[in-house]
């Protein structure tokens, strides 16, 4: 994977991932510390007054796993960060980034004080020219190798020696974050199927929409356009896939393989095939073993529909944002009807629909949840259902004090979004999507 387009990389600054690959040297998983030389020299920018190290302060969720006296195997991303940096920078004002050498979403220029709003728009409401254009940044993000992050690969994740951290492409990265965060969850030795990061649980809107704030940043950065903004498909009531062809996402044959003709036919998916759950990624940096997308939108009898425009308003009639038991389970809850694990008809019945029916109808890559990320249409799902998450915020005036209390791992409201870094806790993510630098267009529907 190591590409030849490194040159195009020199201009881009550090922003908001995981791993920073000035942090994963022998040192400074050694030392804990995570606080590099912002753009004056000083760790953390601190000379300029950007940031300062610090040593992390964040309440515990699970102190029991870390005074166990027997040694026992337990799951690096839990307490995140904590088991790789303890010290870490601390951004000031509008400043950013794991060097505080970047912005805050929504703010640019060298001094971070410039206020953007981008808009985010249907994929069909942009000019032909326009929808090239994002094909191109979004093949340029697959192609061209992140100089600022390494993502993490192991055969077994019981034996932190085997650990080891290498290059990926900025795309990769994306993908890469979210297969991480939906490994089973081990304490104790044992692993908890039922929960994830990402997933099953009140941290999922945000968790996504941080998600898609590290891409659209990446892909600014990438190509010196602060104007650009993701697309996202608005599939209410659609029949058909009416971006499934080669105009758009890309028509597919009868096994689902992607016409090699098509913008993404390409296109291989980081972390593919069947691993062994003590596995994160093992196939991340040998192109040849890594699967082709597909897709196979509709074909499966039993989820050949897409969610209906009523779906989504009965969605938005759901008001509390989340309920006990925060997981897939919770009945009246706007997060499990969006999530799609209930009938937000009546906010009760368990069925596959929204997020989830989306996925499994679309099938191939996207059908899987670790891999689906690999597939562009990933990113524009999840921007129209980053946009109902929007508009519910917006209908109950949504904040951070929406976000509940629970016991879930990794999804209480002053846990960092598992795995970003630097740190954002989860019921920040909760608020008006202006206070992150964008917006969505008012798409009626086709
Ligand atoms: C951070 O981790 C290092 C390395 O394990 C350890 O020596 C140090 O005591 C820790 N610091 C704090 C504040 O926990
Ligand atoms: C961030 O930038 C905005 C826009 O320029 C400015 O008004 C604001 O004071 C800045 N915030 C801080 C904390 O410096
Ligand atoms: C949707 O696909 C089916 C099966 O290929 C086809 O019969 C139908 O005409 C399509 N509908 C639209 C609106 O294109």
């Amino acid at each position: 994977m190591l590409l030849l387009c490194t040159f195009l990389t020199l201009c881009l600054s550090a922003v908001h991932s995981q791993f920073p690959r000035v942090c994963t040297t022998d040192e400074a998983l050694r030392d804990k510390s995570c606080c590099p030389a912002g753009k004056d020299g000083s760790p953390c920018g601190s000379n300029s007054g950007r940031g300062i190290c610090r040593n992390w302060v964040t309440h515990v969720p699970f102190p029991n796993l870390f005074e166990a006296s027997v040694p026992q195997y337990d799951d690096d991303r839990l307490n995140w960060p904590l088991d790789y940096f303890n010290k870490t920078c601390e951004c000031f004002r509008n400043y950013s980034g794991f060097n505080c050498g970047d912005c805050r979403y929504g703010f640019h220029g060298e001094e971070c004080d410039l206020k953007k709003t981008v808009v985010r728009r249907e994929i069909r409401e942009l000019s032909l020219p326009e929808r090239e254009q994002v094909f191109r940044y979004l093949t340029l993000a697959k192609t061209t190798k992140s100089k600022d992050f390494v993502v993490l690969t192991t055969e077994d994740r019981h034996d932190r020696n085997t650990y080891r951290f290498v290059d990926a492409t900025i795309y990769n990265v994306f993908a890469w974050i979210h297969y991480y965060s939906t490994k089973p969850i081990m304490t104790h030795s044992s692993f908890d199927y039922r929960h994830t990061y990402a997933h099953q649980g009140p941290a999922f809107p945000g968790w996504h929409r941080l998600g898609l704030l590290f891409l659209e940043r990446q892909i600014q950065l990438l190509n010196s356009d602060e104007d650009f903004a993701l697309p996202y498909y608005d599939w209410r009531g659609e029949e058909n896939c009416s971006i499934c062809s080669n105009d758009f996402m890309g028509d597919n044959d009868v096994e689902g393989n992607l016409d090699p003709s098509s913008y993404f036919g390409s296109w291989r998916s980081i972390c593919s095939g069947f691993h062994r759950v003590e596995a994160y990624c093992p196939v991340v940096d040998d192109e040849s073993q890594m699967e082709k997308l597909q897709r196979q939108p509709g074909t499966d009898p039993q989820y050949d529909r897409l969610p209906s425009f009523q779906d989504v308003e009965d969605t938005l009639n759901l008001r509390d944002f989340d309920r006990s038991p925060y997981n897939s389970r919770a009945t009246q809850s706007f997060r499990n009807a969006l999530e799609g694990f209930i009938m937000p008809s009546d906010g009760m019945t368990l069925d596959t629909t929204m997020h989830n029916q989306v996925h499994v109808y679309m099938g191939g890559t996207m059908g899987q949840v670790p891999i689906s990320s690999n597939d562009p249409m990933f990113v524009l799902h999840h921007c129209y259902i980053d946009k109902i998450f929007e508009l519910w915020i917006t209908k109950y005036d949504g904040n951070p004090n929406s976000y509940p209390e629970n016991d879930e791992p990794g999804q209480g409201p002053e846990e960092c979004c598992t795995p970003y870094f630097p740190c954002y806790w989860n019921k920040d993510l909760l608020r008006k999507s202006t206070d992150l630098g964008y917006k969505y267009s008012t798409y009626q529907g086709s």
